[in-house]
């Protein structure tokens, strides 16, 4: 077990499985390199309080960026003995400069630095998500314009409806994913970072220290947000969670149109539908049926869904009915968050180059538009234009899709048109008898 940012006012030791149970070193190693940000920030307000020396306050900040490096570069390795980040990034500065780290966590506490943490990883992430989303609305505007004149069938119910551009209806998907990456983009704008809430009602380190230190942190580090700021009401900066809440809302949206996106195309790549021909690269094969190609790429998106959705429920369970201000349950926050940031990442990491590759089947395609059923709602809108009521034209025009379809269940617009026109003609003839025998 490493050392702990506590443990004076314990005689006894912690006992090992719990420790194990409740250290989250496992997981919030994510949030490293802003748990460093932290720090930096923190010493320098510390400097200005007058708290450490000039000096120290560079030691410190150089043994920082030193393990900032390491996390940059990937050479970052924490010590699954550690009971968390922070302690892990306390250890490490105390093992480069001895003694002096103990100065680092002065008027601090791990409430305010989850916190902070957290938010930062919100912001960038969601930025991460908003770029890959733009490979793929580009993805699908490029297929689209591949087959620009192309026609599909367009369906309700799942039912044949009408014949629509396939770029249309990319374009359904694009539209989508488009409002789900502006909701990234205002959440992402308006999320401040809040610091120097300490445990739960701040600390003698006041304002304008840490005002001035933000500041001097960000002349250095243009690369973050301008959005980190003095704590405006720290009991609620250490209880809030609602911005990963908000998060995973966006993406449990964004994941259950990526779903949608995904059996579509499953289900155009049956052989019963057959519209669609999938990239081999992303297909799988069955160990017993030889001729098997199984689009587990979409399946996995699909069946994923139940995760994202989770990880925002499990959330917004444990939140509920937690009382002011700072709980550990908190701390379980975390896998939710990071689970759902991977999953959606991921998928649309694969997305773009998946989509590029999709091929349409013209020749079933052509064959399937032929079907005189597609063709009914414009057949009876020519009537319409022509003056006969609405009501009268669908009428019609259901008569004769039953007619046709007697004589043959595919049957042709051509087909379906001649036995709308024969059947409005008598129709006429019958009304002209009538009138006359009056
Ligand atoms: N690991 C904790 C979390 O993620 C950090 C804050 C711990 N604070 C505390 N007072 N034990 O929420």
């Amino acid at each position: 077990m490493a050392k702990k940012l506590w443990g004076g006012r314990f005689k006894k030791k912690i006992d090992k499985e719990f420790f194990e149970f409740q250290k989250s070193i496992q997981y919030d190693y994510k949030l490293a390199k802003y748990d460093i940000y932290h720090s930096m920030i923190h010493i320098i307000a510390l400097k200005k309080a007058h708290i450490i020396s000039a000096n120290e306050s560079e030691r410190l900040y150089s043994a920082l960026k030193g393990i900032l490096e390491k996390i940059k570069n990937g050479t970052f390795k924490p010590s699954l003995y550690s009971e968390d980040i922070h302690t892990e990034i306390q250890n490490g500065v105390e093992k480069k400069i001895g003694s002096l780290a103990l100065k680092l966590h002065t008027l601090r506490s791990r409430n305010d630095q989850i916190a902070f943490d957290e938010r930062f990883y919100c912001k960038v992430e969601a930025r991460n998500i908003e770029n890959f989303l733009s490979a793929v609305i580009s993805s699908l505007e490029s297929l689209g314009n591949h087959y620009k004149k192309y026609s599909i069938i367009g369906y309700t119910h799942t039912q044949r409806a009408q014949r629509i551009y396939f770029k249309h209806y990319l374009q359904t998907f694009q539209f989508m994913l488009t409002r789900d990456k502006e909701k990234l983009s205002n959440f992402e704008r308006s999320l401040v970072i809040y610091i120097g809430a300490g445990a739960l009602k701040g600390t003698s380190l006041n304002r304008n220290y840490y005002n001035k230190a933000i500041n001097d942190f960000l002349k250095f580090h243009p690369v973050l947000s301008k959005e980190v700021k003095f704590s405006e009401n720290p009991l609620d900066n250490v209880s809030d969670r609602d911005f990963i809440i908000e998060l995973l809302t966006i993406l449990s949206t964004l994941q259950m149109h990526l779903s949608r996106l995904a059996e579509d195309f499953i289900l155009y790549s049956t052989k019963e539908f057959n519209f669609f021909s999938l990239p081999e690269e992303f297909c799988t094969g069955s160990s017993l049926m030889p001729h098997k190609k199984n689009p587990d790429f979409l399946e996995l998106i699909r069946g994923y869904t139940g995760r994202v959705y989770g990880n925002l429920i499990a959330l917004l369970t444990t939140m509920k009915g937690l009382p002011l201000t700072y709980n550990r349950d908190m701390q379980l926050d975390k896998e939710p968050l990071f689970s759902s940031v991977d999953i959606i990442k991921e998928e649309l990491k694969i997305l773009p180059k998946f989509i590029k590759k999709i091929r349409l089947n013209e020749d079933t395609i052509e064959k399937s538009l032929q079907e005189g059923n597609l063709y009914a709602t414009e057949i009876a809108e020519q009537y319409v234009r022509k003056g006969t009521p609405f009501k009268k034209a669908h009428d019609i025009v259901g008569k004769a899709i039953r007619q046709s379809e007697k004589k043959n269940p595919f049957f042709t617009a051509e087909t379906l048109q001649e036995a709308a026109r024969s059947l409005l003609e008598k129709e006429k003839q019958r009304n002209r008898v009538v009138h006359l025998s009056k």
